[in-house]
């Protein structure tokens, strides 16, 4: 081996136990809070005598007999959606109290749950006044409480989710969830409306944003329905402040790139956010910028060279023919 091919080796080599080192500290970072292994196995255990009834599989082989089974079926958490959620390290009763740990369980059990201010005082207390401007406090201050969107056996923190995709199905399922059931938007409707106010169709609302079910997959409700100039807001807008100019996502300055794509580096977010806009500002997109003079312009253009191509190709073989007849 030569001298210079061995240095190249070595620069290699250090370089890459130079990123290593620098990838340290970054590691070390996002995984701020170091849990103990053995403290989490206790949870484990803990949580595994509810999870004995509290699951499919309690369900199929409960532990008891004569346990209320139909009411027992729609109390179900999965255990692995439960492990990724925010709450998947903590003990059942650091929420539920002692009073589910006999069964049958205590009487005043349920009235015991802890509220969520009890752990996120700031968080809840911000989160309120957003909420008193919401087009949900007119209504159904009261009704709606935190756990109506954040289910705090399933959620998980976007930026642990990253994929931008996987948070506009998680962010957007909390709004559908009601949106999307008469059943469950009558439970919330306001009593007095609730004859005459049928739930409003989503898509039909939407209509005039073109791909609409693509939109459904790509970003979230709240994106155009929370002040544009705020990173992250509990203050959903009516129809009439809610975003409707395409500009504000579809261009090289998207709104997207400090909301949704927040959690991504910026080469990240060029995958996601600049495609679509690229598309909108150098050319026209069907179903987008489309006009029908445009459109009929371009068919006709299609339909012209067809035919010249067609008409030269007849020619020629014509004049083939005539020639091979001619010829001796
Ligand atoms: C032996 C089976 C069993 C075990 C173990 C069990 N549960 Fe239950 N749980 C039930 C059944 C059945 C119900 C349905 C209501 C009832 O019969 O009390 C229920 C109801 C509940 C409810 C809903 C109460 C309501 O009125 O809405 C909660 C919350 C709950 N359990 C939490 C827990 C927690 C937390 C644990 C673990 C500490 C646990 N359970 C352990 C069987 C069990
Ligand atoms: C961070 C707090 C928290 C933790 C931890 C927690 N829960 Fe809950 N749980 C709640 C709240 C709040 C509700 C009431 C939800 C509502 O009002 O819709 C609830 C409701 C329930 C219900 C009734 C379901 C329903 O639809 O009404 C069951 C059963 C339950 N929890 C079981 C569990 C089990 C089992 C664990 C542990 C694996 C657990 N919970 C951990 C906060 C928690
Ligand atoms: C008994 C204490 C407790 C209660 C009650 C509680 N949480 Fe939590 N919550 C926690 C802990 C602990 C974490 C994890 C913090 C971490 O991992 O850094 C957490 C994390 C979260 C997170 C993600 C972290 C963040 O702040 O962005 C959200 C969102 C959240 N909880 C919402 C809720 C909601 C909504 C309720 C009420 C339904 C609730 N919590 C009730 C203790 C609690
Ligand atoms: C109308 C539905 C709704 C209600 C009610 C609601 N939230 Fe949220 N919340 C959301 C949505 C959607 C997001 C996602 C925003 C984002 O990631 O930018 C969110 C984000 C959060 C976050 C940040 C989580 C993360 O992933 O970074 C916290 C913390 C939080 N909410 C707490 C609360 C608390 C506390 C309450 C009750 C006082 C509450 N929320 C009520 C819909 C709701
Ligand atoms: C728990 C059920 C529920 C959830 C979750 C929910 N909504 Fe609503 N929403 C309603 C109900 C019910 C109304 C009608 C309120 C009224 O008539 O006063 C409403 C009204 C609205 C309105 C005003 C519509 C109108 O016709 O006046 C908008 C906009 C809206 N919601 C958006 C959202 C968004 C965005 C989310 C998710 C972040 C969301 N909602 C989550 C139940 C819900
Ligand atoms: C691209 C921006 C955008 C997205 C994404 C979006 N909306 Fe809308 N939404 C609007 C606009 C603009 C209106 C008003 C339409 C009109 O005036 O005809 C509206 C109207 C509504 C209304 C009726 C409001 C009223 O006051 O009558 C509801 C309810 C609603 N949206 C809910 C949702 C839900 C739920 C989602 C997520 C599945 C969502 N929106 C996603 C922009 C958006
Ligand atoms: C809240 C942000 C937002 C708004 C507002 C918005 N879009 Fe989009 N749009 C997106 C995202 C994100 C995608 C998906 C891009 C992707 O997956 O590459 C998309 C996709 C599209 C596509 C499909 C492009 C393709 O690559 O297939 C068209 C067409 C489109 N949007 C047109 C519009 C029009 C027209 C408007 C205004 C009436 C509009 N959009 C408003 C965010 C938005």
């Amino acid at each position: 081996m030569g001298l210079g091919n061995l240095l190249r080796r070595v620069t290699v080599v250090a370089g890459f136990c130079l990123a290593l080192l620098l990838a340290g500290p970054v590691q070390a970072q996002t995984d701020a809070k170091p849990i103990d292994p053995e403290l989490i196995e206790k949870i484990r255990k803990a949580n595994a005598e509810c999870f004995a009834c509290h699951t499919e599989g309690g369900l199929k082989a409960p532990p008891v007999a004569g346990m209320d089974m139909a009411k027992l079926a729609d109390l179900l958490v999965d255990p692995a959606v439960y492990s990724h959620s925010y709450h998947g390290n903590m003990d059942c009763k650091q929420c539920h109290g002692q009073g589910y740990v006999p069964f049958p369980h205590a009487a005043g059990a349920a009235k015991q749950v802890s509220p969520c201010e009890e752990c996120h005082a700031v968080k809840v207390f911000k989160v309120d006044q957003q909420f008193d401007k919401s087009v949900h406090a007119q209504n159904l201050k009261g009704k709606m409480s935190c756990a109506s969107c954040h289910d705090p056996h399933v959620a998980q923190v976007a930026a642990k989710i990253g994929d931008p995709k996987a948070i506009v199905a998680q962010d957007n399922a909390m709004c559908l969830d009601c949106h999307n059931s008469d059943l469950r938007f009558a439970q919330f409707a306001p009593e007095k409306l609730s004859l005459k106010r049928k739930r409003p169709d989503i898509d039909t609302i939407h209509a005039w944003l073109p791909n609409t079910k693509l939109h459904w997959g790509a970003v979230r409700c709240i994106e155009c329905h929370t002040p544009e100039a705020k990173t992250q807001s509990h203050e959903i807008v009516n129809k009439d402040k809610a975003q409707k100019n395409c500009v504000a996502c579809h261009s090289t300055a998207s709104s997207l790139k400090t909301r949704l794509y927040r959690h991504l580096a910026t080469a990240e977010q060029q995958r996601y956010g600049f495609a679509n806009s690229i598309i909108l500002k150098t050319s026209y997109v069907v179903g987008a910028t489309r006009h029908p003079v445009v459109d009929a312009a371009i068919l006709a253009l299609v339909g012209l060279t067809v035919a010249g191509l067609l008409g030269h190709g007849m020619v020629r073989l014509v004049l083939a023919w005539i020639r091979r007849r001619r010829s001796p």
